[in-house]
């Protein structure tokens, strides 16, 4: 008798991969996604970007969307190239000598890149926390309002800092110690703190390179329920290194490797049914 079994590698494909996380937290501040996201809008528009520090490529020919209102998460091995490619969003390699950066970015269909753009207003646009907290040693009040001054954005500024202060969640927790030094803070709070001073100059998108890596497990959970809030209002895109973070918060997770993006689609398909061997053996943990 012939053999007359299916091919392996149909039903491979179908089976849930195993990852390791609680199928119920993959996607849990997700979206509800319909069969793919071509129905809504593109901020972002990436095309064969590389990106070469001194001649070494560390990002390889890139090309994805970033959709409106979606938080999009970049994982994979660290060196990969997420941090580079997270600063490519609002042109931060340019403050790095030596840096590169070829192929296009189309931010609302205008290239990022282009002679006529000015730096400083895409920062303003898009803007960006780091993975340690980084609050100006002054006051909470003058952190909030440092962007709004330089913007000359003063009018109601009280209000604009109690607005914003309540948009990140922190308002409750500092309302009585607006003029303390903001290092007082906890780690958590600094790092809110950091989120609602981008959030003070009204920007449309936040970039966030491992915002909560460097906190602890209830500071993390906090950062990432705002997350979720904040896709309201603004379109998001984070680098982490924990998977179990990018399942949960993420509507959209790209993977990287070796400077290359591997596999870019809805969270739920990059964690339980990915396309790529590579993709399979990061998120069920075979390394990284
Ligand atoms: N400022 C820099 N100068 C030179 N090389 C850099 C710089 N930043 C990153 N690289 C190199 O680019 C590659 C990708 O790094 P990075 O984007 O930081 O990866 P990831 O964020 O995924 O860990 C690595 O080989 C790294 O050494
Ligand atoms: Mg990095």
């Amino acid at each position: 008798m012939g053999p007359t079994l299916a091919p392996m590698s149909q039903t491979t494909t179908v089976a849930p991969v195993s990852t390791g996380i609680d199928p119920s937290k993959i996607g849990q501040l997700a979206s509800q996604l319909d069969s793919d996201d071509r129905g809504r809008e593109a901020v972002f528009d990436v095309e064969g970007l590389s990106v070469s520090y001194s001649g070494a490529l560390a990002l390889d020919g890139v090309s994805l969307e970033i959709r409106k209102n979606f938080v999009t998460a970049f994982i994979g091995p660290s060196g990969c190239g997420k941090s580079t490619f997270i600063r490519c969003f609002n042109r931060m390699n340019d403050l790095i000598p030596g840096a590169v950066v070829e192929g296009r970015v189309l931010y609302h269909d205008r290239d990022l890149y282009g002679s006529n753009v000015d730096p400083v207003e895409v920062r303003r646009r898009i803007g960006m926390v780091f993975q340690k907290p980084n609050p100006f040693p002054k006051s909470i009040y003058d952190n909030i309002a440092f962007g709004p001054r330089v913007l000359k954005l003063t009018k109601d500024l009280d209000e604009r800092v109690e607005r914003t202060l309540r948009h990140a969640a922190l308002w409750d927790e500092v309302k009585d110690r607006l003029s303390e030094n903001a290092l007082g803070l906890s780690g958590g709070q600094q790092q809110r703190l950091c989120i609602a001073r981008a959030l003070a100059v009204e920007p449309d998108v936040i970039l966030m390179d491992e915002p909560a890596s460097a906190l602890d497990p209830i500071s993390t959970t906090r950062i990432e329920d705002l997350m979720h809030e904040l896709k309201r209002d603004y379109t998001i895109v984070i680098v982490t290194h924990n998977m179990q973070q990018a399942a949960r918060v993420a509507d959209m997770t790209a993977f990287f490797w070796l400077g290359r993006l591997i596999e870019h689609g809805p969270t739920d398909r990059i964690f339980t049914n990915p396309s790529e061997k590579l993709t399979e053996d990061y998120v069920t943990g075979r390394f990284g």
